[in-house]
């Protein structure tokens, strides 16, 4: 037994289970191996922080429909690569070995190979972001004689905001736009001025793993409409909302998160109207919407169809750099004003030298962000020709924008792989994470955020990681289908 610290969350078995997914290779004979490196790869990133307390033997036995000597087994292991602690009378719990830091088994400290970090999808800095903090200095004096707290954030940053969303066809003022701490929590604040416990969520699955965290924390119910390989599924969307009427819904209509996926305008007519029809606030995320590599005209903002039912959460994370963290929602002034209210809960404001540095971006950026995405759909392209040439029997769509590939799988064998993936030196999100209920075992989604030739390499040794999850199965003819629980 390791004495460690205590617990400070539980996971229950049956969520334990639906986290692990498809954990077991199939007519492998090695399960608590299996076991053990499903719950390894959840512990390091981060889908069981450490310090979770895990529940008892039996139950997880119970859950994933296998022998208690089993799991015994794969706690011993884990125990024994300090993934998980024990203390009689107090349980189990997940932690993290030493050297492991925030990463994977094979963390940056560790050389060669360096891990590739592809569970990601953010790209490095904008160039001028250190030179926009120079140029806001002499600005920051005013501020500093006043006492720095912008509720709504900075009225210079706001006007820039709104004269955005008035360029691109929808009249904006800045009493319609609350600046927050990225757009991460402007969702998590809808979510909490929208919905209570046991509210209905409606959802794309797949889709961005942290919204339906933010669904969870408050207590509320993703229901997710599945994507199709052509993206939205109107007549499934226009059924949820009939039917299941949420209280909310959350979508990413501009390339989309992880498919890439951009809806229409007569989609976003046809949805738009149901929204309407059914009086469903929804939060329409546009984090990604400067990463545009089409010389196209974008279609017009969901806002245009259903009006005062669209909150539009937007960042500066992807156009210029996550670490400002800023974003931002657009929602009608008294919807602001609501969402304000909710945030009193939380905090009291955005930094004010990020925001005046995003102001600053915001102004004279234009030149830059073409670049960026100059730079972005090569990555995009290098990432594609790699797979396709490394990785045949993989298939995807390349994106006409934002940062990833979702790439489908010749087999259900997603977990496995980005399990496997770490003893080669690359982190990677399975497809079960896209998916409030787990499954999508077919997909993995791979950002093309770094450059090229790291890119290049990832694909490389991914290539090797799902040779060697192919090597360990059997012929499906030979073994039934795996039991899910
Ligand atoms: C679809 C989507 N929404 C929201 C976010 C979070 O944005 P922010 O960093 O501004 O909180 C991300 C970041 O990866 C994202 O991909």
């Amino acid at each position: 037994m390791t004495a460690s610290v205590p617990p400070s969350g539980r996971v229950n078995a049956r969520r334990l289970a639906q986290l692990l997914g498809e954990w077991r290779r199939r007519g492998s004979r090695h399960g608590a191996t299996d076991l053990a490196a499903g719950i390894r790869l959840l512990v390091l990133d981060g889908r069981l922080p450490a310090g979770t307390g895990l529940p008892p033997e039996r139950e997880v036995a119970a859950a994933l429909d296998v022998s208690r000597t089993m799991v015994a087994s794969a706690w011993d292991r884990l125990r024994a690569d300090g993934l998980v602690a024990s203390r009689r009378g107090a349980g189990s719990w997940t932690a993290l070995p030493r050297g492991a830091g925030g990463g994977g088994v094979l963390d940056d400290s560790d050389p060669p190979p360096r891990v590739i970090d592809l569970a990601r999808a953010v790209p490095q800095a904008i160039p001028g972001v250190a030179a926009a903090a120079e140029a806001v200095l002499p600005r920051l004096g005013a501020e500093l004689a006043g006492h720095g707290y912008h509720e709504r954030g900075l009225p210079e940053l706001r006007e820039r905001i709104a004269a955005r969303y008035t360029e691109r066809g929808l009249p904006t003022s800045p009493g319609e736009v609350l600046v927050t701490n990225g757009a991460h929590q402007g969702f998590a604040l809808a979510v909490r001025l929208l919905t209570g416990p046991g509210d209905r969520v409606l959802i794309e699955q797949p889709t961005y793993p942290n919204a339906i965290e933010a669904v969870r924390a408050a207590h509320a119910i993703p229901v997710p409409v599945a994507m199709t390989e052509h993206g939205w599924d109107l007549d499934g969307l226009e059924a949820t909302l009939r039917q299941a009427a949420p209280r909310l819904a959350y979508l990413i209509t501009d390339f989309q998160n992880p498919t890439g996926f951009r809806l229409d305008e007569a989609g976003r007519e046809r949805l738009g109207a149901a929204l309407r029809r059914a009086r469903t606030p929804v939060v329409v995320d546009e984090t990604q919407i400067e990463l545009d590599y089409t010389d196209g005209p974008a279609p017009p903002p969901l806002g245009a169809f259903a009006g005062d039912l669209v909150l539009a959460t937007g960042s500066a994370g992807k156009s210029h750099w996550g670490g400002l963290r800023i974003g931002w929602v657009r929602a009608p002034a008294e919807v602001v004003n609501r969402l304000l209210a909710a945030r009193r809960g939380l905090d009291l404001g955005s930094p004010v030298l990020d925001q005046l540095v995003l102001a600053e971006l915001l102004a004279g950026s234009r030149n830059a962000l073409g670049e960026r995405r100059a730079m972005l759909a090569a990555r995009r392209d290098a990432l594609a020709t790699a797979v396709r040439t490394q990785c045949p029997d993989w298939s995807f769509r390349s994106p006409p924008g934002g940062l990833s590939l979702w790439c489908r799988l010749p087999a259900p064998v997603s977990t496995r792989i980005a399990a496997v993936a770490q003893n080669f030196g690359v982190r990677v999100v399975p497809g079960s994470f896209f998916a409030p209920h787990g499954g999508l075992e077919h997909w993995l989604r791979l950002p093309f955020a770094e450059p090229e030739e790291t890119l290049v390499e990832a694909v490389r040794r991914l290539s090797l990681a799902a040779t060697s999850v192919a090597e360990s199965r059997t012929p499906d003819t030979e073994n039934g289908p795996i039991p899910v629980t």
